[in-house]
């Protein structure tokens, strides 16, 4: 069943998104080489506590161990950080952030490069945060959403990639994971249509090799089988009446308001510990 939201609720989740955004700069500002993804975890769940109310979406989902997911080179998605795996210069690093707060999530994910890294790395991060954006400009209220997937599939593969079929983005709000399930890959004019007020988690996971992937011993890190790196962007988006509105990015400031009137969005500013 796909819940709509209202206005007032799409704005608590807008909220919260501004904080996962915040969380994201300053866990992208920590990745460098010698740090290890523990380390990331621990920025990571002070800055989201930091702001009253607000806790770690992903700790304690399904017994997801920690706060946030940090999965490197041909890890996919949901590497549970630890202190044994230290970043080293060239590797890539997916950090997934979701926070909860007054009964709402957000989630959103980016992946950064640790130091200089080489040239296939730099191209497999850009075409697949270009396919979140390809993915997210197809939506507008009666579209298909097999638009969305099959947008972002053509562009990843356009560029020798593949793209994940066993994990797909998803509605969120009240739940990490609602209706509808979002595919990164499908048919252009199939699909449910997207209706305004509805919510999604856009999200693909694009392979620099082969797509097939398996899930490691501690039954949560997702890998590629041929062991080519993979990349993950993500962002809660809403269907707006005119198109869409990331709700995982900073606050912008209102427009038209003037200079000096310190006119903006109320920001949560997340914890600058
Ligand atoms: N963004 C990821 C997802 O939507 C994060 C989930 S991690 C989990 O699947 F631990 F919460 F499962
Ligand atoms: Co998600």
């Amino acid at each position: 069943m796909i819940v709509v939201k209202t206005a007032m609720e799409i704005g608590r989740i807008r909220e919260n998104g501004a904080l996962v955004a915040e969380v994201l700069d300053r866990l992208g500002e920590a990745v460098q080489p010698g740090v290890t993804t523990a380390d990331l975890d621990r920025m990571g769940e002070e800055a989201i506590r930091a702001f009253p109310g607000a806790t770690p979406s992903f700790k304690g989902y399904n017994g997801y161990p920690a706060s946030i997911c940090t999965s490197v080179n041909d890890e996919v998605v949901h590497g549970i950080p630890s202190p044994r795996r230290r970043l080293e210069q060239g590797d890539i690093v997916s950090v997934d952030v979701g926070v909860h707060r007054n009964g709402w999530h957000a989630d959103s994910a980016r992946t950064f490069p640790v130091g200089e890294i080489a040239g296939e790395s730099r191209r497999l991060l850009e075409v697949t945060e270009e396919c979140l954006y390809r993915g997210i400009a197809e939506i507008a209220p009666g579209r298909p959403l097999g638009d969305l997937s099959a947008a972002i599939q053509e562009h990843a593969e356009a560029a020798g990639f593949s793209v994940v079929r066993e994990l797909v983005g998803h509605g969120i709000g009240r739940h990490l994971h609602e209706d509808p399930q979002v595919p990164n890959y499908g048919t252009r004019g199939t699909g449910l249509r997207l209706r305004a007020g509805m919510v999604l988690a856009v999200e693909p996971m694009v392979n620099a090799g082969t797509a097939t992937v398996e899930t490691l011993e501690d039954d949560w890190t997702i890998r590629t089988v041929d062991g080519s790196r993979s990349a993950h962007f993500e962002h809660t988006v809403t269907v707006t009446l005119e198109g869409s509105r990331i709700l995982t990015s900073a606050m912008e400031p209102v427009t038209g308001a003037r200079e000096g009137q310190g006119a903006r969005e109320a920001a949560p500013s997340a914890a600058r510990a």
